[in-house]
Order: structure tokens, then sequence, then C-alpha cells
């Protein structure tokens, strides 16, 4: 078995307290990473390094856990600038372009779709992240939902129904109908290419009690549950979260003292999308309050045609320190180790011994500089599995 060993490591922050300087980010300066076998086998200061087969200078920069984007839209078709544009002159974001996206899905090829995904997600491997989420909702039929989802898992085993983003218009005046077909046929023929179930729990989406059956019938087929919720206003979707044990309620922008008080008891993460506050202009959730209530937090992207088309967890990690006021290493943490939480996973967003060898190298000496510097490319090299596969 050939091993790996990075030398002349500046600093790696590793979320594993026990390994560095006991904060959750575990940072150590002046160190060393083995790989082997597509895991971290140790990690520790220089001067102790083993000996291995082959070696990687890191030249005294920073070292990190590739990112961990828990929240995505990944496959879809077509744009919505002008919606953007004109949400910068003044219109409110409602999700009531999601229509758009949905024509253009399900007019699109097989084909059209797989190359799009495929460049977004080289951007988000460029920049530093390794293991992605992948929602479908863009389809609204099962044979488009079911199509979306057989490429996503082309892309991530990380793949999430997501039937019930919003009542499509030919079942605009018949919505129990359609939450039936979501339920039913359109559950059916996406569960086998299904490791989660979300729905869409917000003003103008689903009902607290929709939203209650839809994620009851995915737990009933084997998925496990997640929530879109309380993005846009006020509403059942935290608490429902938390009663249902999802394993991550996403935005968490409109939060009663009641719903951080349920969230803080429970072990449902609050996964923040900074950039679709960034890009709808709307208000960012309060992070400190979370953070503060011991709620458990992510940093994703939500990387969609409408309210956040950003592949960037970088520039993630940067609003989520300017605009949410959460430190450079509690932002860190939240992109890595919170998203791995996001999605139940212990094998990523960490590097400690056992943990694959996903790794971000940064053109940089700390990093700090990922919020400091926002919009440099700083991540110059990734290894997935212990392979370098960009730089
Ligand atoms: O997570 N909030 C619901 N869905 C997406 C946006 C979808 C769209 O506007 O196309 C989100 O922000
Ligand atoms: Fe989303």
């Amino acid at each position: 078995m050939t091993t790996t060993l990075i030398t002349n490591i500046g600093e790696i922050a590793t979320n594993d307290p026990a390994l560095g300087d006991g904060s959750p980010l575990g940072v150590l300066r002046d160190a060393a990473l083995v790989i082997e076998d597509g895991r971290v086998a140790w990690v520790g200061p220089s001067a102790s390094a083993p000996a291995a087969d082959e070696h990687f200078d890191a030249g005294g920069r920073a070292v990190i856990p590739a990112f961990v984007d828990s929240h995505t839209h990944l496959v879809f078709a077509g744009e919505r600038s002008a919606e953007f544009a004109a949400r910068m002159a003044g219109e409110p974001y409602t999700g009531g372009g999601i229509a758009t996206t949905v024509a253009a899905t399900r007019a699109a090829t097989d084909d059209e779709l797989r190359a799009h995904t495929r460049a977004l997600a080289g951007e988000l491997l460029a920049s530093g992240t390794t293991t992605f989420e992948i929602k479908s909702g863009y389809g609204l039929d099962v044979a488009t939902e079911a199509r979306i989802l057989r490429i996503a898992r082309e892309f991530t085993d990380e793949t999430t129904f997501l039937g019930a983003h919003v009542v499509p218009a030919e079942y605009a005046h018949d919505r129990a109908a359609y939450v039936d077909l979501v339920c039913g046929e359109m559950l059916t023929a996406c569960a086998p290419l299904s490791r989660w179930i979300d729905v869409f729990c917000d003003e103008g989406a689903f009902t607290g009690e929709e939203a209650r059956r839809i994620l009851e019938a995915g737990i009933a087929a084997g998925l496990l549950p997640r929530l879109h919720g309380n993005q846009l206003a006020h509403g059942p979707g935290a608490a429902l979260a938390v009663e249902l044990g999802v394993a991550s309620v996403d935005h968490s922008t409109f939060l009663t003292d009641a719903d951080v008080e349920a969230l803080a008891g429970s072990d449902t993460v609050a996964t923040l999308l900074p950039a679709a506050e960034f890009s709808t202009r709307s208000p960012y959730p309060d992070a400190r309050r979370l953070i503060d209530a011991g709620v458990s937090v992510a940093i994703a992207t939500d990387c969609n045609p409408g309210s956040s088309y950003v592949t960037s967890m970088p520039l993630c990690i940067a609003l989520a320190v300017r605009e949410m006021r959460m430190t450079p290493a509690e932002a860190l943490h939240a992109a890595t180790a919170g998203g791995a939480c996001a999605l139940r996973r212990d094998d990523i967003g960490r590097l400690s011994p056992g943990a694959w060898a996903d790794i971000a190298l940064l053109d940089a000496p700390s990093y700090l500089h990922l919020a400091y510097r926002p919009g440099s490319q700083l991540v110059s090299r990734v290894w997935k599995r212990g392979i370098a596969v960009v730089g």
C-alpha cells in the first residue's frame, strides 16, 4: 500500500479537538499528515512524522478538510439573471421563479442536464468541495423528478427527493392531489434513487401539515428526512423538523425563541445558506443567536439558478463571517464538520485518522484568509480520497 506524507504544513485545521489546540477546529502548526489507502492515517507535528513512500511539500501553507456542501439543487436547466436584476432593483424574492426553471428543466434532454451538472460539479471541486448533496425539485412530475435524481446519482451518493418544492401550476387548483402524487407514485419512482427526502415548508410552498405527511411518507419508504424551512417567514418548519428528528432544517432565518430552544435541545442541524440572502437581498439568519444557544450549525451554498447561483464555499464562509458575525473558525467548522453532520456523516469533514483524505491546500498561511481575502482563488490543490483531483 503506497503511503503519502504531506510535509511542511504551516497550519492544519483538523476539526478534531484532541489533535490540535483544543478548539473545535483542532488547529496544529508545523504539521504533517499521512495518507494511506485513501484515508488519513496520521496527523501530527512535522518533527515526529513517520516515513512514507511519497512526499508532497505544502510549502508552509494551510491545509483544511475539503468542504462538505450539504445543500445544492445542481441539476437544472436555464438561468434567471433577469430575475436577479429585478431583485437588485427592489423586487422581493418569493420563490415564484421556480416555475421558470421547472419549464426549462422539463424541456431539457438528459445529456443537456448532465453536461450542465458536470460543469457546476467542476466548479464545486475547484473551490474545494469534495462532497455535495443534490436535490431534485425542478421536475415536479414523476418522470422528470426521477430523471433529475438519476443524473444526480452520477455525481453524488447524497441525493434528495424534493418533489415537494412547490405545487406545480397544473395542480394549482388541487394541491391535495399533488401531495397525494408526491406521497404515492412519485415517491415510489424516486425513493430508490434517493438517500434523503426534503420538503419546502414555507410561505407560498407547503404547509406544516402537508410537509408532515410528505416527510412521514418518505420515512416510511426508507428515506432520511431534511427540510427547507423558515426562509421567507415564521412558520412551522423548524418545530416540525425537531419533532420528526430531521437531520437538518435549511435556511432557518425566521425563527422564534421557541424554535431556537427546540433546535438547541435536538440533533437537528440548522444549515445556513448566506449566499441565498446575498443573492436575494434578504435578511441573513441570526447565526450568533443560534450558536450562542447551542444549536449545531452548517453552511452550504444552496446552489440553484434562482436564489443562489453560487458554487463557492469560500464565498459562503466570507459572507458568514462578514454578514452573520460568525468567527472565521466557526464558519470553517460549519462548512466542513457542520456539513458532514447535516448529512449524518462522520467519515468526512475532519482530518483525523480514519477519515477520508478529502483535503484542500490553500495558497495562504492560514484558513483565516478564506474570509480575509474574499474573491481570491485560494484553494490550490484538492485531494479526494487521497487522490489529487485539483492542482
Ligand atoms: O433553497 N427555497 C426554496 N428553494 C430554493 C430556491 C429555488 C429557486 O428559486 O429556484 C432555495 O432557496
Ligand atoms: Fe435550497
